[in-house]
């Protein structure tokens, strides 16, 4: 019988490819999302590669009474927990909005895993844990420093609630994946990041640059102290990423876990400066991109990038995509999303 999987924030960017990695391999997927930073159109996309359309239901993590009767069908026993705010600069502006949806959701889900007996967790942690670590790369061991917003505080604090409820319960068994810096769509560009507003984040500016929907691409800050003056970050295949998830629920319904809670990193182990993010995008897609040099964003780490050794070696789980694979997959998106001709591989 196929394993059932509760996917919070199953139609967001990485909660979508997640999905299609799920069904691909073999479990019966029901989301959960409140569509705050995403659409139900997602769904289609999420058909039209696997041939199989996932439940959807549409509800708040913060509504208990709303995801006490997903629980109480009794579908599935296994979640993946990704619903959450993600927009750093916002989180400084709204404090409590952030931590009242990060939170809350996460203290909703663990005490109904509780009531209703569900063990499996995948929890959605990112790099941002680290800071700016004095060694690089970073490796599961590496101290997590002081968060330098609230949100990136929110996924401090979600893990040690997973790691406290772990240990005090019994009954819960989780893995928290820390994300580095995850890129691209999928190859079949049906589905991909929907940015709302003007994108903070490299690759989305990158794409509606490209595509004339922003003018300029800013390039925050040359004068860093790495090979090229630029800052480097370890920039993941967003395809990758969520097949990362399946073999962190294959761990843990297979039992192979080695302790009750585990943290992995989910990195490619290469660092890439931005300037050559810019460059590799324009050679793939053959285009030039209109950017300029700026002065370096406000709280910008200087350079991050994974050891993702822990996550090769137990989970079996590698990076595969080249740079190239994922920057064309970046761009055959925002032409879809922008409507334009889909470039040929
Ligand atoms: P996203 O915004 O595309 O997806 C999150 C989804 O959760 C959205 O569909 C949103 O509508 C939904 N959601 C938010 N609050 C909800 C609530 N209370 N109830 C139900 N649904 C809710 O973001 P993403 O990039 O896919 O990120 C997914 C997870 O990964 C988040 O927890 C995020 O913090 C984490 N993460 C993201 C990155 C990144 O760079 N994208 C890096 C590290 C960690
Ligand atoms: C990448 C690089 C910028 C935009 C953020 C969150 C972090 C995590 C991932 C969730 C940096 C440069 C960017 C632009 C630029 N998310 N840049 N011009 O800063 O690594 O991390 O997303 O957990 O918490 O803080 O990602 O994509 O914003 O920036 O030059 O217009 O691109 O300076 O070096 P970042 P990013």
């Amino acid at each position: 019988m196929k394993q059932g999987v509760l996917v919070t924030g199953g139609t967001g960017y990485i909660g979508s490819h997640t999905v299609v990695e799920l069904i691909e391999a073999g479990y019966e997927v029901i989301i959960v999302d409140n569509l705050s930073n995403s659409e139900e159109s997602v769904i289609d996309g999420i058909e039209a590669i696997t041939g199989v359309r996932p439940d959807f239901v549409k509800a708040d993590c913060r509504d208990i009474v709303a995801l006490e009767e997903l629980f109480d069908k009794g579908k599935f026993n296994s979640i993946i927990h990704f619903a959450a705010a993600k927009a750093v600069g916002e989180s400084v502006e709204k404090p409590l909005e952030y931590y009242h949806n990060n939170l809350l959701s996460l203290i909703n889900i663990i005490s109904l895993m509780r009531k209703y007996n569900v063990p499996n967790l995948v929890f959605s942690s990112s790099c941002t844990v680290y800071g700016q670590p004095d060694v690089l790369p970073a490796t599961e061991q590496t101290p997590r420093l002081e968060a330098e917003s609230p949100y990136g505080n929110t996924k401090r604090i979600s893990e040690d609630i997973i790691r406290d409820s772990v240990k005090a319960y019994g009954t819960i068994k989780s893995i928290a994946l820390r994300y580095f810096n995850p890129i691209g769509a999928h190859p079949s560009a049906l589905i991909g990041e929907l940015p709302r507003g003007v994108p903070n984040n490299l690759l989305p500016y990158v794409t509606q640059t490209a595509a004339g929907i922003r003018e300029v691409l800013s390039i925050f800050g040359d004068d860093y102290n790495t090979p090229d003056g630029f800052c480097i970050r370890d920039y993941i295949d967003i395809n990758d990423l969520a097949a990362a998830h399946v073999a962190a629920l294959d761990r843990m319904i297979g039992s192979k876990m080695k302790e009750s809670y585990e943290v992995f990193n989910i990195g490619t182990g290469r660092g890439v400066s931005t300037m050559e993010i810019v460059k590799t995008f324009e050679k793939v897609n053959d285009l030039n991109l209109n950017y300029r040099i700026t002065g370096r964003r406000a709280g910008d780490i200087e350079a991050m990038w994974a050891d993702p050794t822990y996550a090769n070696e137990e989970l079996g789980w590698y990076a595969r995509k080249s740079l190239y694979e994922t920057l064309r997959s970046a761009w055959k998106w925002q032409q879809r999303l922008s409507g334009l001709e889909i470039s040929k591989d």
